[in-house]
Order: C-alpha cells, then sequence, then structure tokens
C-alpha cells in the first residue's frame, strides 16, 4: 500500500468547525490502498502494519485535498474574445447579449459541433485543470437549447466522466437562457424543458443536478420553481444561478425549493441570506463572472457570520468567466469576497463537495475518501494565497494515482 511520508503540514479539511477551520496535522502520512484512503494522522502514529510499504516523500511540504471546482460550463464550442475587449471597453454584458452576444452566440457556435469534437475540446481543457490541483469537476450543459443538443453536451460529459480519472458531476442546464427560436413563445420552451428535456435527461442518468438561470433575462422565480420542482420529480436535485445581474429572489427561491446550492449571488439580500442560512443552502462564489462581468463582489463575510457555508469556484465559460483557473479564483475570493486563506481552502474543499453532494466521496483528506489530495511547495495556506502562484511547485495526487505533469504544447 502506498504511504506518503514527510508532510510538515496537512490540511485535512474535514467537515467539523467553522468556514476556517482547516483542521492540519503536523508532521502527517496519508496511506492509500487503490483509489482510496486508508489511514491518515501525525507520523508517530503511523499504523506497523503501513511502515514497509512503498513510501513517496513529500519532502517537508504541506498537503492539501484536491480541490474541488463545483461550478463549470466545460463543455461549449467557440469562444468570445471580442465581448471580452467590448466589456472592457465600457459595454455592459447585458448590452453584449442583447445584440446577439452572451449565451445564445455560444448556442450557436456549440449547436454546429459534433459530440466528438466536443469531447476532444473539453477533454483538453480538462487536463489542464487536473494539473492546476482540481481533482473535481462539476460540469453544466446549456449551451444546446435543444433537446438533442442538450443531450450531446451531456453524452460528453459521461464521456468525460468515464474517460478521465478527474470525478465530473453532471448539471442540465436547459434552463440557461431561452434560446432565439422560442422568444416570442417562451412557455412553449419551458414545456419542452419539462415535456421532453428533463424526461430523456433522467432517462439516460445525464444529470444528477437541475440548474436554472434566475434573472430578468432568463428565467422568472415562478418558471424556474416549476421547472425545478418538475426535474425533482424525476431525481434531479435542484441548484440555481441566482441574483446575479439584479436581486430577483433567486437565493430565496433556493431555500424554497431545497437547492443545494445558489451560486453567484451578487445581487443577494440580507433576508434570503438568512433563509439560505435556515434552510441549509450552500452559497457558492464565482469571483471571476463578477470581475469580468463588473459586478460589485459578494460579500462572504456576511454569508458566512449567517451561518451560511461558502463554496468558491470558477464558472469556467466562454462568456463570463473564461478562466478556469481556480487556484487564482481563490485568491481573488480572499482579496475581493473577503474570505480568509483557511477559509477559502474550505470553500473550495469539501465545501465545494458538499455543493455538489459528494462530500462523503471527496473533499477532505480522510480514511474511505477518494485518495486525492496535493502536495504543495509552500509554507502555508496563508503563504500560498499571499504570494500568489497558480501552481507553485506541486504535485498532484488523483485517486491515488501521481498525476504526471504536462507542459502545455505551443
Ligand atoms: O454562470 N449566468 C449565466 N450563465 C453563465 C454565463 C454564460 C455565458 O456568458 O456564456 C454564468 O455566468
Ligand atoms: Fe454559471
Amino acid at each position: 500500500m502506498p504511504v506518503l511520508k514527510n508532510i510538515s503540514t496537512l490540511y485535512t479539511c474535514i467537515d467539523q468547525g467553522g468556514q476556517g477551520d482547516i483542521h492540519p496535522i503536523q508532521d502527517a502520512a496519508v496511506c492509500w490502498r487503490e483509489s482510496v484512503i486508508d489511514w491518515v494522522g501525525p507520523v508517530s502514529q503511523l499504523p506497523d502494519e503501513y511502515r514497509g510499504d512503498v513510501a513517496h516523500d513529500a519532502k517537508g511540504k504541506v498537503v492539501i485535498p484536491g480541490l474541488v471546482d463545483c461550478h463549470t460550463h466545460l463543455v461549449f464550442g467557440g469562444w468570445r474574445p471580442d465581448e471580452f475587449e467590448m466589456r472592457v471597453e465600457g459595454q455592459s454584458y447585458l448590452e453584449i447579449a442583447r445584440e446577439g452576444g452572451g449565451i445564445l452566440s455560444t448556442v450557436n457556435e456549440t449547436r454546429v459541433v459534433s459530440e466528438d469534437a466536443l469531447f476532444e475540446k473539453a477533454s483538453a481543457l480538462l487536463i489542464q485543470i487536473a494539473q492546476l490541483g482540481v481533482t473535481t469537476v462539476e460540469c453544466k450543459s446549456g449551451y444546446g437549447l435543444t433537446t438533442e443538443d442538450e443531450l450531446k453536451i451531456l453524452r460528453v460529459i459521461r464521456r468525460l466522466a468515464e474517460e478521465s480519472a478527474v470525478t465530473i458531476i453532471p448539471t442540465f442546464l436547459g434552463a440557461h437562457t431561452i434560446p432565439r427560436e422560442f422568444q416570442s413563445d417562451r412557455e412553449d420552451y419551458i414545456q419542452l424543458i419539462m415535456d421532453e428535456m428533463i424526461p430523456c435527461v433522467a432517462d439516460e442518468k445525464l444529470a444528477v443536478f437541475c440548474d436554472v438561470f434566475v434573472d430578468d433575462t432568463a428565467f422568472s422565480v415562478e418558471e424556474a420553481q416549476r421547472i425545478l420542482e418538475c426535474g425533482k420529480e424525476y431525481g434531479l436535485r435542484p441548484k440555481l444561478h441566482a441574483d446575479q445581474l439584479s436581486s430577483c429572489g433567486g437565493a430565496e427561491l433556493a431555500a424554497e425549493v431545497g437547492a443545494i446550492s445558489a451560486d453567484h449571488l451578487e445581487q443577494v439580500s440580507d433576508q434570503d441570506i438568512r433563509s439560505m442560512a435556515d434552510a441549509g443552502v450552500t452559497g457558492v462564489a464565482l469571483p471571476f463572472a463578477s470581475l469580468y462581468t463588473q459586478q460589485p463582489f459578494l460579500d462572504c463575510r456576511k454569508l458566512v457570520s449567517n451561518g451560511v457555508r461558502v463554496a468558491v469556484a470558477t464558472d469556467f465559460n466562454p462568456g463570463s468567466a473564461p478562466s478556469y483557473d481556480l487556484p487564482l479564483a481563490m485568491m481573488l475570493a480572499c482579496n475581493l469576497n473577503r474570505l480568509t486563506p483557511t477559509e477559502v481552502l474550505k470553500a473550495a474543499t469539501i465545501y465545494a463537495a458538499g455543493a455538489i453532494g459528494i462530500d462523503h466521496l471527496t473533499g477532505s483528506i480522510e480514511s474511505g475518501k477518494y485518495a486525492d489530495f496535493v502536495v504543495m511547495d509552500t509554507p502555508s495556506v496563508n503563504f500560498w494565497m499571499y504570494h500568489f502562484t497558480s501552481t507553485p511547485k506541486h504535485q498532484v495526487y488523483l485517486k491515488g494515482r501521481k498525476l504526471a505533469l504536462k507542459q502545455t504544447k505551443l
């Protein structure tokens, strides 16, 4: 059985205590059997049965759990660099969307790409993502917006899950926006989602969650509620893109429908924060989206002090968050969402795993969970976030296997 020794500090990030409690063990060792952790603790207490086992040397570095990116839109055709320039020059995300850009332009580009080509693109991105120490990724559909194209994207996500060691959690986001062909018949599109898309997705077991973008420009609270209730009947757990561009009751709805998380929340009201706390909804901060769409940054201190668990994710997508660099998002979340470095580590590990319903499998270093962890050349979590580089010299263990770190080919 492999054993990793010579760890100066191992941050277990077990689900105990508050947002900032990451439960360090000094002079630690961790042992695993195939893909699962068998024992973790101070090396002085290493049971005799592991002493002669294959030793990996952490060379006195720190170890953190593999990072969990609990909100991405990984599968899409094309990119939108022109919109980035337009926003920098002063046009808003919404103005660009109204002029035919935004989500619908990626929908056009995604519809014309084959399942194989989408898979090739997403799996190349996933390799880069894993190299950053990210061992779990949630992936949403939402750039198809026809039954056929939504299923195409979800099948790509399933293939990623089958062929990659990275743990992939699929989310159905047919309610991302109203597609062009239904602009004057939005009710027909909602019916299509409920009568055809959700049953097909459930039938092929292509998603775990059903997500809806609640916004003035997308779906109303009432529409979202119907879609999410329908998803629940088919076994899909609710999630929400809530209160991103305006305060329209998305977080409150998340509490009402028993959503596992409410994500974005830039415009969330104090009252809705309390509803989230009462209902146990995790709040997911997405600093890249706030940054790229010039939104105010969610004040995570308010969530934490009200007893809401906070996760941090990239929201990786070609429009509002074109970076998949979760460590960079964590550093921004410290500076702009006001999470401390230890709070942000919990936000990108065990609480992120909780936001996608797999905190029993990963997100912390404890026996019975996947052997997903990262050895990092930094003296502490605080120092990592402060003297920031996404990848201080590090080594990623993905389900017990040491990842070969590749240079990007030019
Ligand atoms: O999470 N808010 C809605 N959806 C995405 C944006 C997708 C896009 O711009 O393509 C988001 O930010
Ligand atoms: Fe998103």
